[in-house]
């Protein structure tokens, strides 16, 4: 792999309002050591107007995706724009002879992500799926816990974002045809969470989707993916807006202990610095009592870090195509199983 200078060449497609993550993308890769950003594209005239102001010349900025990937120079490019447009913009990276890195969830179907899957076979380009908050501080420190033995044997994960209230505007997240439900925006770090600590296959998927209320908006207003994974684990995945109860963001069950968390100070300072001091703590609970448990730092860095030592260094690809499909396999069969009213197995374990 020829890079100029022994650096990839780096594209951002999307520099979104929403939450500024198209920038946060560039900065990302501008604090990795092995990477350089050279262009910004973005498709909204003020958009593009406004990464102009804030990017120095050395960055070009287009609003037509055509002419960043006619560029030789760019050797990556990362797709941080709406999740039903993610399938089409990732293979037309990939056909361009780009490796692609692409924002979660990677997309909204399994054949979706076969077919991206396929497209970076066929160029010999990488494929990567953004799912950076693997490194928030309190799901590092959890995960440390359980790997060294902290709870015992872990038998069961239950993930919950819930509360009451209506989702008001006409943001496309809230739109099923271009988000692709309720589950796919916070449930697709959820689920990768889940599928990265368990060190199983899938055995059987169960789902409970509702649409119940907020008749102006098409997302579902509950969805429940419960996992039963091949070495027994349960893992019970929950977004909800019409759950005026609430339960913690992370309760844990193992032999010897149990974790929970409410996720609070975990993700302070996300989209806004590079990695961030995350101050608070999760509770584990064992025969000794409740012992607050400090989060490690965030580190979102180290994901362009990793693909970085892929690229250049043969390293595996921190979250690869086929992971990100087990990713859509759960939010596609959880909404199957519900709509059938049966478990079901899943395709991509
Ligand atoms: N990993 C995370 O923690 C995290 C956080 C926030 C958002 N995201 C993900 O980032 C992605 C984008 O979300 P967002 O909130 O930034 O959305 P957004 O709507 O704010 O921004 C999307 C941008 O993409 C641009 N765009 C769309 N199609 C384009 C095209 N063909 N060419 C050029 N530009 C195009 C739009 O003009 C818009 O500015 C989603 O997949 C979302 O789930 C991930």
């Amino acid at each position: 792999m020829a890079f100029r200078d022994g650096k990839i060449g780096c594209a951002v497609v999307g520099y979104g309002p929403t939450f500024n993550f198209g920038g946060m993308h560039c900065k990302w890769i501008e604090a990795v050591e092995d990477m350089r950003l050279l262009a910004i594209c973005d498709r909204d005239p003020e958009r593009a107007a406004l990464a102009r102001s804030e990017w120095p010349e050395t960055v070009d900025v287009s609003q037509d995706l055509d002419e960043v990937l006619a560029r030789d120079d760019i050797d990556m490019v990362s797709v941080v724009t709406a999740h039903n447009t993610h399938a089409r913009l990732v293979i037309k990276c990939l056909e361009a002879g780009k490796h692609t890195i692409v924002d979660k969830p990677m997309c909204i179907t399994i054949p979706e992500a076969t077919t991206m899957i396929e497209a970076s076979h066929r160029a010999g380009k990488s494929l990567g799926i953004f799912h950076n908050r693997r490194h928030d501080g309190n799901v590092r420190a959890i995960k440390e816990a359980i790997e060294q033995g902290l709870l015992g044997q872990v038998f069961d994960i239950e993930l919950s974002a819930t509360g009451y209230w209506h989702p008001g505007g006409d943001a496309w997240r809230l739109r099923k045809e271009v988000s692709g439900g309720l589950m796919y925006d916070w449930g697709s770090h959820a689920i990768d969470w889940v599928l990265s600590m368990v060190p199983s296959q899938m055995a059987e998927i169960t789902g409970f989707f509702y649409k119940l209320m907020w008749p102006e908006v098409t997302n579902e207003d509950q969805t429940q993916a419960i996992i039963r994974f091949e070495n027994g684990t349960c893992a019970k995945i929950t977004q909800s807006t019409l759950d005026y109860a609430g339960k913690p963001l992370w309760r844990i069950l193992g032999t010897e202990g149990a974790i929970v968390d409410g996720g609070g100070g975990a993700i302070d300072g996300y989209c806004k610095e590079v990695s961030g001091p995350s101050g608070g703590t999760f509770t584990l609970i064992n025969s000794e009592g409740r012992k607050e448990m400090p989060y490690k730092e965030s580190d979102w860095v180290t994901h362009y870090r990793d693909v970085a030592d892929h690229l250049l260094r043969g390293a595996k690809m921190p979250v690869s195509g086929e992971d990100g499909r087990r990713v859509i396999t759960v939010l596609q069969t959880a909404e199957r199983s519900s709509k059938e009213g049966r478990s079901l197995v899943p395709e991509y374990k």
